[in-house]
Parts: C-alpha cells; sequence; structure tokens
C-alpha cells in the first residue's frame, strides 16, 4: 500500500523525498511491478511510443584520467589506443546518416590531443556534410571551450557524475574533483546545451542511501538525458574483483528518474544489454526510451573497452541497426524519426 501510495505521489508532483525514493529502490513483488507499469505509462504518456536510436562513435580510446572502475584508465597499460582523425570521424558520421541515424554521439576519453580548434572543426565538418544533432561526450573542459563547441554547432552533451558520495567519487577518480563535475555540468546547462547526466550503479561501497542521492542530484540538475548504468568490473583495473552492479537496482532507477522527469530522454544502456541478454528490452518497458548503437567498425570497437564483454561488438553497424529495430517493433514501439530532442529541453535564449 505504501508504495502506491509514493507511486501517485511521484506521478502527481514529479517529486520523492529520499526515504520514498529508497522505499521504491527496494520494492518487490507486486510493488516491483507497479513501480515499472507506472514508469511505463508516464514514459508512453509524455513521450509517446517512438525509441530514438542514437549513433555512438567512441572516436579516441586515449584517457589522461585513471578511473578505478574504467577499462580507458591512463595505468591501464594493455589497452589499446587509437585516435581517428577529423575525416575519418566526417565519413562516420556520414555514414550513420545514411543508415538513419539523426543523432550522432561523439565520445572519447579525456584526450587533449583533440584541441579546441580540432573538435570545433570535426563539429562544423560534420554539420556541414550532414543533418544530424551532435552530442559531444568528451569529459571535462573549460567553460571557453564549451562555448566553442557550443558555437561550432553541437547540441548536446552527456557526462555523467558517475556517484554523487564525494568521499567515493574521490577514491575512485584520483586527481579529479567532483566540485568541478558538478561545476562543468552547470556551464554546460548554461550554455544551452540539452544535458546528459547520471550515474554508475554498483560501485563497490556505494550504499541505498547514496543511490537515492544519486537520483534527486539528476533531478536538481535538471537533467535533459539521463544515462545509468550498472558497473561492469575490468580485469585490468582495481576493481577486477568487485562483484557487478544490480541489474534490478539499475531498472528501478531508470523507473524511479522516469517519474521524477517525465519527459527526459533516458537509454537502455549497452551495460544494462551486457549484464542481461534482455538487459535493454527491460530498460525499455519500465522508463527508456533512448537506445545508443555504436556505428563504427570493429577494430575500434575492441579497444574501446570500458568493460569487457560488450554487446554487439561483432555485429556490423548496419546488421545491429537492424536488430535493434526489429526489438523495438517486437516491444510494441515504434523507431523514432527526426533528430529526437529531448522533450525536457528549453532553449536558452
Ligand atoms: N562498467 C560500467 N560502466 C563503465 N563506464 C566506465 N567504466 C565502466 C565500467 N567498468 C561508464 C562511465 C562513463 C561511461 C562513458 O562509461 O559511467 O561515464
Ligand atoms: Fe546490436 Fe543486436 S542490437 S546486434
Amino acid at each position: 500500500m505504501k508504495v502506491k501510495k509514493i507511486l501517485e505521489k511521484a506521478y502527481y508532483e514529479n517529486n520523492l523525498t529520499k526515504d520514498e525514493i529508497k522505499l521504491l529502490l527496494i520494492a518487490e513483488g507486486e510493488d516491483k511491478d507497479l513501480l515499472f507499469k507506472t514508469a511505463d505509462r508516464v514514459r508512453k504518456e509524455h513521450i509517446g511510443d517512438e525509441v530514438f536510436l542514437r549513433g555512438l562513435i567512441e572516436f579516441s580510446s586515449y584517457c589522461k584520467n585513471d578511473c578505478f572502475y574504467c577499462g580507458l584508465r591512463r595505468s591501464n597499460l594493455s589497452a589499446q589506443r587509437y585516435r581517428m582523425q577529423e575525416d575519418e570521424i566526417v565519413e562516420v558520421a556520414k555514414r550513420a546518416y545514411q543508415m538513419g541515424y539523426r543523432t550522432v554521439v561523439l565520445q572519447s576519453g579525456e584526450d587533449m590531443y583533440y584541441t579546441k580548434d580540432r573538435l570545433c572543426s570535426i563539429i562544423k565538418k560534420i554539420k556541414r556534410v550532414v543533418d544530424v544533432a551532435i552530442t559531444l561526450s568528451i569529459g571535462e573542459r573549460s567553460y571557453d571551450e564549451y562555448k566553442a563547441f557550443k558555437d561550432a554547432g553541437a547540441d548536446r552533451f552527456l557526462m555523467r557524475f558517475e556517484t554523487s558520495n564525494e568521499k567515493l567519487y574521490r577514491k575512485y577518480h584520483p586527481g579529479m574533483s567532483f566540485e568541478n563535475r558538478i561545476e562543468c555540468l552547470k556551464w554546460l546547462k548554461k550554455l544551452g546545451y540539452e544535458l546528459g547526466t547520471g550515474f554508475l550503479i554498483g560501485l563497490p561501497g556505494q550504499t541505498l542511501d547514496d543511490l537515492a542521492q544519486d537520483i534527486i542530484l539528476v533531478k536538481e540538475l535538471d537533467a535533459d538525458m539521463i544515462g545509468i548504468g550498472p558497473f561492469i568490473p575490468h580485469p585490468q583495473t582495481p576493481l577486477k574483483d568487485a562483484k557487478e552492479g544490480s541489474v534490478d537496482l539499475t531498472l528501478k532507477s531508470i523507473a524511479i528518474l522516469r517519474l521524477l522527469i517525465p519527459d527526459a530522454n533516458i537509454p537502455a544502456t549497452t551495460a544494462l544489454g551486457t549484464l542481461d541478454p534482455l538487459g535493454r528490452q527491460k530498460g525499455l518497458m519500465c522508463g527508456a526510451n533512448i537506445v545508443m548503437p555504436n556505428v563504427n567498425s570493429l577494430e575500434y570497437k575492441l579497444k574501446y573497452e570500458l568493460y569487457p564483454g560488450k554487446i554487439c561488438i561483432n555485429e556490423d553497424a548496419t546488421k545491429c541497426r537492424g536488430c535493434i529495430e526489429s526489438i523495438i517493433v517486437s516491444l510494441g514501439r515504434k523507431v523514432g524519426q527526426g533528430k529526437g530532442q529531448s522533450r525536457h529541453y528549453k532553449r536558452v535564449s
């Protein structure tokens, strides 16, 4: 009964206390079913049945950071590194467009080889040759750089805060600062980007209270896009022996955030599909409305190893798109047409 009341409140007020969020995170049986059903209904009411696809281009596997969980961390000397050059990135963006994508996500480690000028040039060139929305996912930069990328034509930006627990943040991100990351997210919002953020589920030491706080922080940052994925241990990292994150908690977090920000874009992440063969389908049934297939060639996909066992690695980009489209249709949904801007996004003038 309690959960039913909490869901009613979430439905009408799009707001919950930390304790209410925690009760939803531990819901089981009928209560859990009701959480997922309510989130699915809210998704349908606010954004309908379209599932938008984003073409993910991982353009550099170099990273200056050393995050404890990530296979691309600088101390991982066995990681294979590559950098795609401008023409190659533009070619892949063109190919993505021809396959039907209307958004490309340019993602990389934090790689300062891509200077402000280099990135601006890439963004402008893509915008000149194809009509796509460009999402950047390149980590922390200066205000001035973020502004230049926006002026060059970038539309959206994804950067998870990873965990809202500052102690854990410090432990797992040597040399980085939580405060700076949050400041970056605020700059991006102010600059008029469609803003995406989110967190990892199941970092060792993370409590239910932390997770509830992560959810609250996404709401406070007023995200237009929300990326949540389970932690998956990578053998060449300090967290290699840690337990993987829970699929169940990931699905519940997606559902709760759908209730708190009903018109946001929320992907069913690749990490979710990696831990559970039906993970993406389950995500799409409890609030998610986005999938982000990789459009790079096999050679690069193999080298961009954030975590092991990634799905679709051996599939050619065209086949993967076909596969994902049939998944969408099998769930009674439709492949989104157009750029699929977040309905939550309000342009700043
Ligand atoms: N398991 C799951 N997700 C990971 N990421 C990085 N390493 C891992 C891992 N081992 C996620 C981070 C980052 C995003 C690009 O990938 O949350 O923001
Ligand atoms: Fe990529 Fe199925 S979604 S191969």
